[in-house]
């Protein structure tokens, strides 16, 4: 990717700056590998930065306040926990179950129950389309038309499918992201804990757009829960925004 960034006047090859996100749980060794690979593609100045703390800085939360904040960032493949305060993570929480399970457990779900065997694209429209967190939605989305391979005919089929079943086919992976946040929640020092029942949750990545998490996580921590603007972004909007602001931001970079 950075190869394909135009290189303008040719007679020397340009120096970069770069600020590269990575996730909380990541170890030494990876660390050191992207670095690396940052270096020998010209990265002249390599910073990293952890993943929850560019959301909040995407999100707009001034994270060098002496006040606690939780980011909860549902991706494809983790959920990351992250209670921030003072420029740092204070305590953070990775969990293997986002989007592509949800995906996955809609797969499972239509062959258990309609014996309708659909494909990874087709469950992720399913799960765009109607998917549901919870079966109380104030705007539920209409029945959607699924097509796939009947499992005992081996003919293509269609299934009417409505949101409802498929707040019940994730039921299970929403209560595991449910029970990290409050074991996060359980870990936090009680002053954060008190700023954070003021200031609340906030969500980024694409898997919190899903309908009625925000609303579910809600009910089930009793503070407030704020969808990040353009979820999908959050993360690498912040890391842009330390790209641009490295003095300010120098305390949360790794170098
Ligand atoms: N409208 C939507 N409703 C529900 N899920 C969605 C929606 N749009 C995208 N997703 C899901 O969001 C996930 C991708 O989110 P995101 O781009 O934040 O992940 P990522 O940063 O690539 O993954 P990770 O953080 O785990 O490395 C996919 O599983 C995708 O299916
Ligand atoms: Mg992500």
């Amino acid at each position: 990717m950075i190869k394909m960034i135009p290189e303008g006047k040719k007679w020397f090859s340009p120096s970069l700056k770069m600020v590269i996100c990575i996730p909380s749980g990541i170890t030494e060794v990876e660390m050191r590998a992207v670095k690396e690979s940052a270096e020998r593609v010209n990265g002249k100045e390599v910073y990293l930065i952890h993943e929850p703390m560019a959301a909040a800085i995407g999100i707009g939360v001034d994270i060098m306040q002496p006040k606690g904040n939780m980011i909860v960032d549902i991706g494809g493949g983790t959920t990351e926990i992250a209670v921030i305060a003072l420029g740092g993570i204070v305590c953070d929480k990775s969990v293997k179950v986002a989007g592509d399970v949800f995906t996955n457990d809609i797969v499972y779900y239509m062959r258990t129950q309609h014996n309708l065997y659909v494909g990874d694209r087709t469950a992720e429209k399913i799960k765009i389309q109607i998917g549901a967190a919870t079966e109380d939605l104030d705007n539920p989305p209409e029945d959607m038309s699924v097509q796939g391979r009947d499992l005992l005919t081996g003919k293509p089929k269609q299934v009417q499918i409505s949101f409802r079943e498929i707040a019940k086919a994730l039921d299970k992976s929403i209560l595991r992201i449910e029970d990290s946040v409050m074991e996060t929640l359980s870990q936090t020092p009680p002053e954060l804990a008190a700023d954070i029942y003021n200031t609340g949750i906030y969500l980024a990545g694409g898997g919190s757009m899903l309908r009625g998490l925000d609303k579910r996580l809600s009910k089930k921590t009793d503070l407030p829960v704020y969808i990040a603007e353009d979820p999908l972004r959050a993360v690498v909007r912040g890391t842009g925004i330390t790209l641009k602001n490295l003095e300010k931001f120098k305390g949360v970079l790794i170098k």
